[in-house]
């Protein structure tokens, strides 16, 4: 059975831009970051897989300046926003750890 839980409303994230958040998920609380594209919300762990560092500088900033990517700020790796695949830097080949998402009636749900 899936358990869905609300991570926010769609519109606490600004459309093309990105979020910071805290979730529980199973059971244990997580750093999260989300970056929504039109109604879709793309969530991972905010956990470089390059030295494990939070990926953002300025809280709940984690695109790169083109809005194109999802860029770390200790090192400047670049990630797919849509899989999380590093394109660019040190860890080239590793993905951030992506959390499942689903955005129904303006509300951004987590699922699992
Ligand atoms: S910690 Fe992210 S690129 Fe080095």
């Amino acid at each position: 059975m899936t358990e869905n839980s609300i991570l926010c409303r769609l519109d606490d994230i600004e459309d093309g831009g990105s979020q910071r958040f805290s979730a529980e998920i199973d059971g244990k609380p997580h750093p999260l970051l989300a970056v929504r594209t039109g109604d879709r919300v793309f969530a991972y762990i905010n956990s470089c897989p390059h030295v494990g560092a939070p990926l953002d500088f300025i809280a709940g900033k984690f695109l790169n300046a083109e809005g194109t990517h999802i860029q770390c700020a200790n090192h400047g790796a670049l990630f797919a926003i849509e899989n999380g695949k590093c394109v660019q830097g040190p860890c080239v080949g590793d993905a951030l750890e992506p959390v499942s998402t689903l955005v129904n009636d303006g509300i951004v749900y987590l699922t699992r």
